[in-house]
């Protein structure tokens, strides 16, 4: 057990759910492993970790978090090595993130190490939840929420830490070729001094008016541009935007209005590794028009733990359409994925120490409570 939980106290499910899911059909977020870890916060500290079995959980109807949004959440993968081992992705980066959301949320920052700890310890109890498919992975999902029964807009006292898992394939079914995105000249995610680089269910819930709208109009998605002119990009919501200039690759720079992405940050690195000229900067929507039809922008693509690499194959803007790389999948893209499934797989030398080996749990064939 990691040392940061020593208290940790672990009721087994009965029975596992496992031989309920079919392998071949995981889709994204449909399937919740046996388990979660719980963690409570009351009078200005945190309680006592635990995993129990996976069940609702009990919420007074006048609950802050419900109410006006108090809740963060975070999202990172555990995987079956091609080697066996369970390797979790970055997830110091994640726990950083999570630092950020809760701080801008006034939410109480775990102790250092505890999510770290939370999230090995709930990969070793469900560790047989890893599927072993190229592009599949154990999705961990951790949420914190405020749970005061109150109705004035004040933070709240009582917070719940809960992570739980989810076996998964890549979010966008990458047969279905690359995705269409509708850049918004009419709605906003986030504004400058907003939370939009913190990963809170607000941002999500502002998105689906626009983004059900976009599908609606054929879209897989919308693509944000900033709240203030609408003229830069920003992100797609599920991922970070890269593109392919001629051979230097440009995404918008952090700005506190995008959710600074592990991914991006991986990409990034994958990029500089191989030499690549990389940009962060402010990106117009024109200045992406004018390459993609000038031909200059050679691909671009979406980065995100859930998306991993998406290939983006056209933008729709105020009526037109805008193909990119003839709408298809490119091979920078190709490439990173490659790379960063390869890391991620053990296959391919983990050159930043990017994956934590965690070793499993032996799990009792038949446990009890
Ligand atoms: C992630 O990539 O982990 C996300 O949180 C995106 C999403 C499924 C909301």
């Amino acid at each position: 057990m990691a040392a940061m939980l020593e208290d940790l106290r672990i009721q087994r499910a009965a029975t596992s759910r496992r031989a309920e899911v079919d392998p071949s059909r995981l889709g994204f977020g449909d399937h919740f492993a046996d388990h979660m870890f719980s963690l409570r916060y009351r009078d200005g500290s945190w309680g006592q970790p635990e995993i129990v079995p996976l069940a609702p959980v009990p919420l007074h109807p006048g609950c802050l978090a419900l109410h006006y949004g108090q809740s963060v959440f975070e999202g990172l993968k555990a995987f079956r090595g091609t080697d066996g081992k369970v390797r979790v992705f970055r997830p110091d980066r994640n726990a950083e993130r999570l630092r950020e959301s809760c701080r801008r949320l006034c939410i109480p920052a775990l102790p250092d190490g505890v999510f770290e700890a939370a999230v090995e310890e709930i990969v070793r109890v469900d560790h047989e939840w890893i599927p072993t498919g190229r592009g599949e992975a154990l999705y961990v999902r951790p949420l914190v929420f405020a749970e005061d029964a109150h109705l004035q807009v004040r933070p709240s006292s009582q917070f719940r830490l809960l992570i739980f898992t989810s076996p998964v394939t890549n979010y966008y079914d990458r047969a279905a070729g690359a995705v269409s995105l509708k850049a918004q000249s009419r709605f906003t995610r986030a504004a400058p001094g907003g939370v939009g680089f913190a990963k809170t269910g607000g941002n999500y819930a502002a998105a689906l008016f626009p983004a059900t709208e976009s599908i609606a109009e054929g879209f897989d998605q919308a693509l944000w541009l900033d709240g203030a002119e609408h003229r830069y990009v920003e992100e797609v919501g599920q991922m970070n935007i890269f593109f392919d200039f001629d051979g230097r690759v440009a995404t918008p720079d952090l700005r506190g209005t995008i959710l600074p992405g592990v991914t991006r940050d991986s990409v990034l690195t994958l990029l500089r590794d191989r030499g690549t000229a990389v940009e962060e900067r402010r990106i117009g929507i024109d200045e992406v028009l004018e390459r993609s039809r000038d031909g200059t922008l050679r691909e671009a693509f979406g980065a995100g733990t859930a998306a991993v690499i998406t290939p983006i194959g056209r933008i729709g803007f105020e009526g037109k359409m805008y193909d990119i790389n003839g709408g298809s999948a490119g091979p920078l893209g190709h490439e990173l994925y490659d790379s960063l499934i390869g890391i991620q797989l053990g296959e391919r030398e983990d050159r930043h120490g990017w994956n934590r080996v965690i070793v499993p749990e032996k799990v009792p064939a038949q446990a009890a409570d």
